[in-house]
This record gives structure tokens, C-alpha cells and sequence, in this order.
């Protein structure tokens, strides 16, 4: 289903496998007014809000158990090191990935993506080599390899897409050479919305002999990631997109290139003995891991990781796949609008804009009647300067969403048109 093509999909999201009301009631922030109504929250692809469940773990661990981890003999330090373990382990299960050495914790996907570039790429990537991005990635996922290439003298290729928002495979082909030593790719687009074929490109890219990083921030929340699957290299992606903590991310990498990596930041905990002559370093993962982690981070995401496995990401899916048709029939149907970005495969995000209205006006007016919806080039500027734009409107889904919230958008969005135009 992650793939289904949105305009096709007919299904009622009422009719389907989720109660978004008992949902909702589990989100806290999501029962509150704000300039005097309910509110209607479709910022989602900025950041998700987060269960009563993941508030509670966080709670209990600076309540209850908090001590720091991996380096205490006491109680407190045991037990919360489990938890931080625990956590770890379930997100192994949640990629699908073989072993929980392959689970790094970093800040984020921006973290995860600068720990490759400066670690697999400084070891790997030299002079007359290639990096592949796509036009369609957030900076997070262009910045880091602009460093490299500038630390390095490797270059950095860009594979373009349509402007209905696809990348063709026979420009992934045409630009893949033996050159190319890392494909870094997003898998679903923060600013359009398109789901990117990556298993397909990652054997092209295979076959090619290059590694593939996969930027899942959009992507982990709304569709089964199965890293064995797909059979990435890498896979980065954030607690706070997926319900849990802000300031905590995971980097899957497969072990035997994570072994053969040098260490990134050096200090407490990355290491197995310190002389002044000479460091060793600590197993996997905990060599890519200086310094005190958050911990409370880590067991909230992983409480997070609960709350998603409990619902079912199969219907997760679905539904979400059902309620975007729905907004994108909505939204068609407002012929002041424009859509920017019509993949057939796309996921929870939508980009418009309203000729002759600034984006930033009408966020700020639909705000004022209880939508909030993000503005401004999404962190993604060539996207922007593909379509000529400064900036779009995005509106941006989550499971807790229900098709009152569209019908409030739309309302919101008519009245904007009506007083700004
Ligand atoms: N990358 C986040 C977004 O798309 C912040 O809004």
C-alpha cells in the first residue's frame, strides 16, 4: 500500500481499521483550543505530537529511575541502561534489521547523515569520486555532502526530477558511473510529498558499487521500513517525526560498514581503553556514541516505536493513504489553487499555493481560525527553485488527522482566499 497511487484510492477513511477518535484522545496536545478553536494540527511533516504513552516514559525515567547509563555498578544505573537497551532493541525490530550493533542513536536524521559523510565518507570518498543526491532532498541531506566534496575534492551529481514531482530511473542509470561511491536519497520528499522508488535505485546503485544512504525522516512514520528488504546501507531517521522525543534519531547502518568506519566524535563511552599513546574504541554502536546520551530520548522514541506497533503501521498505511486522497480531492476541487508536486505515489504531504497570496500570509490567517499548516521552502530550496518559487503552503498529515480536520482547512482556506485576495 505504501505505494498505492493517491488518485486512485476511493476508500472512506471513516470506514476504515482506525478509531481516530480513541486515537486522538491519546494526544493530549490535540484537545486544545488555540485563538479561541479547536485546534486543527496539519504541521505533521515538521514535527509529530506525541501520546500520553511516550509523555509517561519520559516522565517515569526523570521520576522514577534516572541515573546516568552504561557506567554505573548501582541500581538506578542498571536499570535504566535495560530501558535505553530495550528501546534500542525495538527499533531494531521496527527496521527490521539484523542486529542491534546496527542501531545507532544520534540527535536526528541531520545528526545520522553528517556521522556517514564524516566517518564511511572522509574513509571512502577521495578525489575524482562521486556523490549522488537527488534535486528533491532537504538540506540536511545536501549540506553534509557539499562538506565532504569540499573536504575531499569528490563531486557532487544531482539526479533532477519532473515537475510533477518524480525522479526517472534512466537518469538515476545515466548518472550512476564507477565513480559513484554513495546514492543519498530520500525516501519520501519533505516538500512534495513523492515516495522515491529506493529499492529499485538501490540495486542500480549496487550494481554500480555504490552504498546507499536513505534519508527515511518522512518516511518511518507513514509505511514498513524493512532495511534487510530494501537492503540500504544506511537509513537515517527522527524521534520527533515518529511520535517520540525531539533531540533523538537513529542511524541504521549494515555492520560490516559501520565496523569499518573510523569513529566520528571522540570522548566518554566510544571507547575500550585510553592511554596518551594510544585509543581503542568501543564495540558497535557504542563507538559512533560519545558522551552521556538522552536517554530519556531514547526510551521515549522507543515507547513511541510501542504506541505505532500497537496501531499497526498496515493500517497506519491505509489510512493515511485514504485521507490523503481525500485532502487531494478537496484541494483539486478549489480551482484558486495549485498544487505543487502530483506524484501518483505520494505520502501525507501536500504543497499549494494560492496565486496573488504570499504563503506566509495565508498560514498566518488560517492560523488565526485554529489551522496550522508550515510555510516558507520546507528546508528544501532547490525544490523551491525548481518550480520558481520562493515558498509553498504544505499541509501535512498524521494517523490522528480525521476528514472534519480537511473539511476545517478547506473552510479555512476559502475565507483566506475571500480576505487576502
Ligand atoms: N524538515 C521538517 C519539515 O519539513 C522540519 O518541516
Amino acid at each position: 500500500m505504501s505505494t498505492a497511487n493517491i488518485y486512485k484510492i476511493m476508500d472512506d477513511p471513516n470506514s476504515l481499521d482506525i478509531d481516530v477518535e480513541r486515537v486522538r484522545r491519546d494526544f493530549p496536545m490535540l484537545s486544545q483550543r488555540v485563538h479561541g478553536v479547536p485546534l486543527v494540527y496539519l504541521d505533521n511533516a515538521a514535527s509529530t505530537h506525541k501520546p500520553t504513552l511516550v509523555i509517561d516514559a519520559i516522565r517515569r525515567v526523570y521520576e522514577q529511575d534516572y541515573s546516568n547509563i552504561h557506567r554505573g555498578v548501582h541500581e538506578l544505573s542498571q536499570r535504566l541502561t535495560m530501558q535505553y537497551e530495550e528501546a534500542r532493541e525495538k527499533i531494531r525490530v521496527f527496521l527490521n534489521a539484523r542486529s542491534r550493533a546496527e542501531i545507532v542513536f544520534t540527535y536526528g536524521t541531520t545528526d545520522s547523515i553528517n556521522l556517514v559523510a564524516q566517518t564511511f565518507g572522509r574513509a571512502n570518498i577521495g578525489k575524482g569520486d562521486e556523490i549522488l543526491i537527488s534535486e528533491m532532498e532537504h538540506h540536511s541531506n545536501i549540506v553534509p555532502w557539499q562538506l565532504l566534496c569540499e573536504q575531499t575534492g569528490a563531486t557532487l551529481k544531482v539526479i533532477p526530477f519532473n515537475d510533477q514531482g518524480n525522479l526517472a530511473m534512466s537518469d538515476v542509470e545515466a548518472l550512476l558511473s564507477e565513480r559513484t561511491k554513495l546514492v543519498a536519497l530520500v525516501h519520501v520528499s519533505n516538500a512534495l510529498g513523492t515516495i522515491n522508488p529506493i529499492g529499485p535505485i538501490i540495486k542500480l546503485a549496487h550494481d554500480a558499487g555504490a552504498k546507499v544512504l536513505v534519508d527515511g525522516a518522512q518516511a518511518v512514520a507513514h509505511m514498513k521500513t524493512d532495511v534487510q528488504k530494501s537492503d540500504v546501507d544506511f537509513y537515517a531517521f527522527s524521534g520527533h517525526k515518529v511520535f517520540g522525543p525531539t533531540g533523538i534519531g537513529v542511524l541504521y547502518g549494515k555492520e560490516d560498514l559501520l565496523e569499518a568506519m573510523p569513529p566520528w566524535r571522540g570522548g566518554g563511552d566510544m571507547i575500550r581503553t585510553v592511554t596518551f599513546e594510544k585509543t581503542t574504541y568501543a564495540d558497535l554502536p557504542y563507538k559512533f556514541e560519545a558522551g552521556t546520551p538522552n536517554i530519556a530520548g531514547g526510551i521515549g522514541l522507543g515507547a513511541a516505536i510501542d504506541y505505532v506497533h500497537d496501531i499497526g503501521l498496515k493500517h497506519i498505511n491505509h489510512y493515511e493513504n485514504s485521507l490523503l486522497a481525500y485532502m487531494t480531492r478537496q484541494l483539486l476541487n478549489v480551482e484558486w489553487l495549485k498544487i505543487i508536486g502530483n506524484a501518483p505515489c505520494k505520502s501525507g504531504a501536500i504543497s499549494f499555493m494560492i496565486e496573488g497570496v504570499h504563503h506566509n500570509d495565508l498560514g498566518q490567517y488560517i492560523d488565526h481560525l485554529g489551522v496550522a499548516i508550515r510555510t516558507g521552502h520546507h528546508c528544501a530550496q532547490p525544490v523551491m527553485q525548481h518550480y520558481g518559487v520562493t515558498g509553498t503552503a504544505r499541509a501535512s498529515l498524521a494517523f490522528y488527522n480525521n476528514t472534519q480536520d480537511i473539511d476545517r482547512f478547506i473552510e479555512a482556506l476559502e475565507k483566506a482566499k475571500k480576505f487576502l485576495l
